[in-house]
């Protein structure tokens, strides 16, 4: 069963919403626009603020289906696979199979697993965000810190989210985090030497 939910959130995180609605909409690759990341603020960047909009709700779906459907579909299977499957999710965000394995950044979908397996923690990842995206105009920057965000918030157990301190909670939102800032790598290094896109921008 497990397995089975595996494949399925990997399909579903699969689904290219920015590729798709590119395609549909514009009759372009959002790929071969702006940073060439196929995920919501790209679309925002490309297409403007309605498609990102959309390209941001449904990849934020996408994720908190994937812990919703394991919650519903496998009800008596190990613990932890709706923390799995939404990681699994994120991996297909980013390696669609529907899209030449070419996919986003992660941050919506990982948003949509976050808010679906510790609620009251999406508060503080988006409110991080918005500080920082406000503040200093870098998306990139936003996403790194409030994906940083998720693990920190289970490792002091704010909110009484984890309270019996699970190491396998902590270890997936690491897990996650970590998955964020491997996809923001070109991101953090533009940052590095001042070149990064700011809100705006249309690279
Ligand atoms: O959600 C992705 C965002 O953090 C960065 O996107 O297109 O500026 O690389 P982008």
């Amino acid at each position: 069963m497990s397995i089975m939910g595996v494949m399925l959130a990997y399909l579903l995180g699969s689904i290219p919403t920015a590729v798709w609605y590119g395609k549909i909409f514009h009759g372009v690759d959002v790929r071969q626009h702006g940073s060439g990341n196929a995920g919501a603020t790209n679309s925002l960047r490309t297409f403007g603020r309605k498609a990102g909009i959309i390209v941001l709700i449904i990849d934020f779906l996408k994720g908190f289906l994937a812990v919703f459907l394991a919650q519903y579909l496998f009800p008596d299977s190990n613990q932890y696979l709706p923390l799995l499957m939404g990681v699994v999710s994120v991996i297909g965000h980013l390696y669609p199979v529907f899209a030449q394995f070419r996919g986003g950044k992660g941050v919506a979908t990982a948003l949509g697993v976050i808010a679906a397996s510790f609620p009251m923690t999406v508060i503080i990842c988006i409110a991080v965000f918005l500080i920082i995206v406000f503040t200093t105009k870098y998306v990139s920057l936003g996403s790194i810190l409030s994906a940083l965000a998720f693990p920190v918030q289970i490792a002091f157990n704010v909110w009484g989210i984890n309270p019996n301190q699970d190491p396998y909670y902590l270890a997936f939102a690491i897990a996650l985090a970590l998955i964020l800032v491997f996809t923001h790598r070109h991101n953090i290094q533009r940052l590095m030497n001042g070149t990064e896109n700011k809100v705006g921008s249309k690279k």
